[in-house]
């Protein structure tokens, strides 16, 4: 089940509950951490291709033929990285034939914008394909953007945000510039710290994933 505020979906089940629990938990180590956050990528991705665009197909069964569906959606899967890769492993093996686009950022610790170290996009991309920018940690929304901002500016309208976790002040900026964009997440926390970490959040997620 789904809890749907306009633009922003935020899951609500059990299992994806608990999986967040596990990597807030500070003691949690890492190769749990990496196991539980593929879990709740899983979940993350499902949810937020929840309305993929089908067609009714014919199928074959042992007794005969049926009717099937297929997706028939043009994917695209950007992952932010470092973190964000994790969430593409879950969303690449969901949908195999998806297109994998990395975009590299990094935060300025100091000024706590995000600064772009790669990008390899092709010359053009399909105007209706859907497009899922995967970052676990929508904090101050200066990453999400930038990602998003690559692809808007090819002309790219369905563009799908998917993060474990995000702040109000991320949700808004995203918001202000992007108004069409889904957001989905497991949770919006209360608020940023003055070193722009989300709190209560889970820490740093790329160092907890692959280590400082
Ligand atoms: C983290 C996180 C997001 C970004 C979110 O990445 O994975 O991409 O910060 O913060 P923002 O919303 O304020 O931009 P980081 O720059 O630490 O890089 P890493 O994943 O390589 O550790
Ligand atoms: N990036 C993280 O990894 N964690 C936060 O809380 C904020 C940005």
């Amino acid at each position: 089940m789904v809890l749907t505020n306009t633009k922003v979906n935020v899951i609500d089940h059990p299992l994806a509950a608990q999986a967040l629990t596990k990597l807030r938990d500070f003691q949690t180590v890492s190769h749990d951490f990496r196991f539980t956050a593929l879990r709740l990528s899983q979940y993350l991705v499902y949810e937020a291709m929840r309305d993929l665009k089908v067609k009714e197909v014919g199928v074959e069964t042992p007794l005969g033929p049926g009717s099937g569906t297929a997706i028939v959606d043009y994917v695209i899967l950007a992952p932010v990285l470092r973190a964000g890769l994790i969430l593409a492993e879950a969303a690449q093996d969901l949908m195999p034939n998806s297109r994998i686009y990395h975009i590299g950022l990094r935060r300025d610790e100091e000024t706590l914008e995000a600064k772009s170290y790669y990008a390899k996009l092709p010359e053009s991309l399909p105007p209706d394909c859907r497009t899922y920018v995967l970052d676990p940690m929508l904090a101050t929304g200066g990453s999400a953007c930038a990602a998003i901002s690559l692809f808007a500016k090819m002309g790219v309208q369905n563009i799908h945000l998917v993060s474990f976790l995000a702040a109000p002040e991320g949700v808004k900026r995203v918001h202000d510039q992007f108004p069409n964009v889904v957001i989905t997440t497991a949770s919006i926390d209360n608020n940023l710290n003055e070193f722009g970490y989300i709190v209560p959040g889970l820490g740093d997620a790329g160092d907890r994933i692959f280590g400082t």
